[in-house]
């Protein structure tokens, strides 16, 4: 009998639930260049993709793949080293189960992280973009198929997904430890490939801010479930057609690094900031 996508996402949370009963507040997922903030959590337990049946196994190099659990300050967080790229090939279910998962695991408080492409002329590469709203519709909605009605409704309302008030934290945060962030919103294509300058024209065009290969189909499921939200992308290059160069991962990468140590403190500022709330 084929299992549902709600038995599978079941079966990982009892997998993760023989190895800790750590209950987390904050769910973080880590893109490039944020691979080693695990280094700045007080660890309480850690899983690999690996261990748990059927869970989606990251290929990409850069993105080693586990869940950590531990405190950020003395806020009980989760996050994900490593996240799953539609363009690996996976169903859109399979994407978004990681975050489905940190959600049944206790977490009520989702923070995105990114490496994009900044499509804003006045973007340089190495900037942070809070990101403040997001063009999904590129990617499949990970919605299609039987609504989850354990997870929530069948047409969730879209009007504020990265929430308000946790923007505003992070903005504050930033301000008072003098770090510069630009707002945006931010585009998820498939990939694997680039963008084409046609292409980031018309995202230019449609008030798109970055563009990148994930995140927002991780926010539409999130929002889904009722999560709270926010999201900050790492801008590290422009985007095709903006310069001469051609773009490349090694860049990417490479800039991602580049700007991590602010990033991370950004992060950690921000998180124990989430920990204040009610
Ligand atoms: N396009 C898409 N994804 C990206 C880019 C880009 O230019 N840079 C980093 N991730």
């Amino acid at each position: 009998m084929q299992t549902t996508v709600y038995e599978k996402l079941k079966q990982c949370e009892s997998c993760v639930r023989r190895v800790t009963d750590f209950i987390p507040r904050v769910a973080v997922v880590l893109g490039s260049g944020l691979g080693d903030y695990a280094d700045t959590i007080r660890v309480a337990a850690q899983v690999p993709y690996g261990d748990i049946e059927g869970f989606p196994v990251s290929t990409v190099p850069g993105h080693d793949g586990r869940f950590i659990f531990g405190y950020v300050e003395d806020v009980p967080v989760v996050c994900m080293k490593g996240r799953v790229h539609y363009y690996e090939g996976y169903e859109i279910s399979d994407v978004v189960l990681p975050i489905r998962l940190m959600k049944l695991l206790g977490a009520e408080i989702l923070f995105l992280t990114n490496a994009s492409g900044g499509v804003n002329t006045s973007f340089h590469a190495g900037d942070l973009m809070l990101i403040t709203d997001h063009i999904s519709c590129f990617a499949p909605n990970p919605l299609v198929g039987a609504n989850i009605e354990q997870l929530g409704t069948r047409f969730p309302d879209m009007s504020h997904v990265y929430d308000p008030e946790l923007q505003e934290i992070i903005r504050t945060a930033a301000g008072e430890k003098g770090i510069s962030l630009q707002q945006g919103v931010y585009a998820q294509l498939t990939g694997p490939s680039f963008e084409t300058p046609a292409e980031i024209r018309m995202l230019r065009t449609w008030g798109c801010d970055a563009v990148g290969m994930s995140t927002a189909v991780e926010a539409v499921a999130a929002a889904h479930m009722g999560m709270r939200i926010c999201g900050i992308s790492c801008v590290c290059n422009l985007a095709a057609g903006m310069t001469a160069n051609p773009l490349s991962h090694r860049e990417v990468q490479e800039a991602a690094d580049r700007t991590a140590p602010v990033f991370k403190s950004l992060v950690t500022e921000s998180v124990k900031r989430f920990g204040l709330l009610p």
